[in-house]
């Protein structure tokens, strides 16, 4: 097979393209990446020797290069996860959401059902449901209720993945996960934000009072999931995929600090994001019936894996919080000063 995987300078790409190669198929995989300020190719540092591996630097919105890759390379499946990801960025500037997200994955469908794709896979999000009580859990037949632009961007591409199932009989399957956690994630995102800042002493900013519920997955077990999904998924379904791991962020960031042996001072209740959805949980029945999958790891050991390797690829971190980064951290975190934690913004 000859792979295209959109985004694989990313965080959960980069640890996919990693997963394949390391399964020793011997099968093309070509990485078609921006390098947006969240794209790195030193999350691939390694694969370059590997001739089974490609990267070209492109954007998913141009056509005429997407068509051209797409040829050059005479790929047959997609795995497509670029994308705009960071919900407090689609809060401060909701177009390139829709641009990327939206147009983006339209181009790559319209292109890859002209070139004949045998598989696509839509890289989604348990975010596309919306927000969960205290009870119950996303299925694959949740009504999409998305809150931020981020997740309404994302909904928009499930529903254009689904329209180019059901109108071209283009073969794609819809992946719905919910917060992945591991190795080389942009530290914008909580688990690596709250390393970093505690292993620099610096204020850890929990949103409001901290009691949303998110449920994390290993993002090896995510790239098994999609990767199952490629090869055995049945075309036009919808495959949630999700860690069976809930739990509230107070308690992961305190259970961090502890880690780390820090004070757990540190922690500092700051407004709340805008439109915060309270919890999210996922039924991955489907997958572990149809598809055999389970999660691998239990949530204790996997934050001891990523602490582990936060500590010893601080250079990795170091690097990207000292460019771009630091702009967007100010802007952010500037005008969300400590308050008194009652959930609501300034
Ligand atoms: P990320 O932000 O780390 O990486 C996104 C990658 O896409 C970057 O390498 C970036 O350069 C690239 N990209 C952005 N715009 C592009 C464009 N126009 N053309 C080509 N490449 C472009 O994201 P991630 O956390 O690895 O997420 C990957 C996918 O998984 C996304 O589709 C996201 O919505 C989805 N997802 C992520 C999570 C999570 O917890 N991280 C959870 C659910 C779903
Ligand atoms: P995040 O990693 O941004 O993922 P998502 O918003 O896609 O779930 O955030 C995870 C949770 O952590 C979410 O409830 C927001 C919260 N959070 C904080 O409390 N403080 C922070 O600085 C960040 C980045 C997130």
């Amino acid at each position: 097979m000859r792979i295209l995987v959109t985004g694989g300078a990313g965080f959960i790409g980069s640890n996919y393209i990693r997963h394949v190669l390391a399964h020793g198929r011997d099968e093309r995989v070509l990485n078609f990446d921006l390098l947006t300020y969240a794209g790195n190719l030193e999350n691939l540092a390694g694969c370059e020797d590997d001739p089974r591996y490609g990267f070209r630097r492109g954007d998913i919105r141009d056509r005429a290069f997407v068509r051209e890759v797409l040829a050059d390379e005479r790929i047959d499946a997609v795995v497509h996860f670029a994308a705009e990801s960071h919900v407090d960025r689609s809060v401060e500037g909701p177009e390139v959401f829709v641009s990327t997200n939206v147009l983006g994955t339209e181009i790559l469908l319209e292109e890859s059902r002209a070139a004949q794709v045998a598989r696509f896979v839509m890289v989604s999000t348990d975010e596309v449901y919306g927000s969960l009580g205290p009870e119950g859990k996303f299925t694959e037949d949740t009504p999409l209720a998305p809150n931020s632009p981020y997740a309404a961007s994302k909904a928009a591409a499930d529903l254009l993945c689904r329209a180019f199932h059901r109108t071209f009989g283009l073969p794609v399957m819809i992946t719905r996960c919910s917060n992945n956690y591991g190795p080389y994630q942009f530290p914008e995102k909580l688990i690596p934000l709250m390393i970093a800042n505690a292993l620099e002493d610096k204020p850890l900013p929990v949103y409001g009072d901290g009691q949303q519920v998110r449920d994390w997955l290993w993002v090896e077990d995510h790239c098994r999931a999609v990767d199952l999904v490629l090869r055995r998924g049945e075309p036009g379904r919808i495959y949630n995929i999700g860690g069976c791991n809930e739990m509230p962020n107070l308690e992961l960031v305190t259970m961090l600090v502890d880690r780390l042996g820090k004070s757990r001072d540190l922690i500092t209740h700051v407004t709340d994001r805008p439109g915060h959805d309270r919890r999210y949980a996922i039924d991955a029945d489907r997958i572990m019936s149809e598809l055999g999958w389970a999660p691998s790891l239990e949530f204790r050991e996997g934050l001891a894996a990523t602490v582990d390797w936060y500590l010893a690829n601080r250079p990795w971190w170091e690097k990207i919080r000292s460019g771009e980064y630091r702009e967007y951290y100010a802007r952010m975190y500037g005008d969300r000063g400590p308050d008194d934690a009652t959930g609501t913004r300034s």
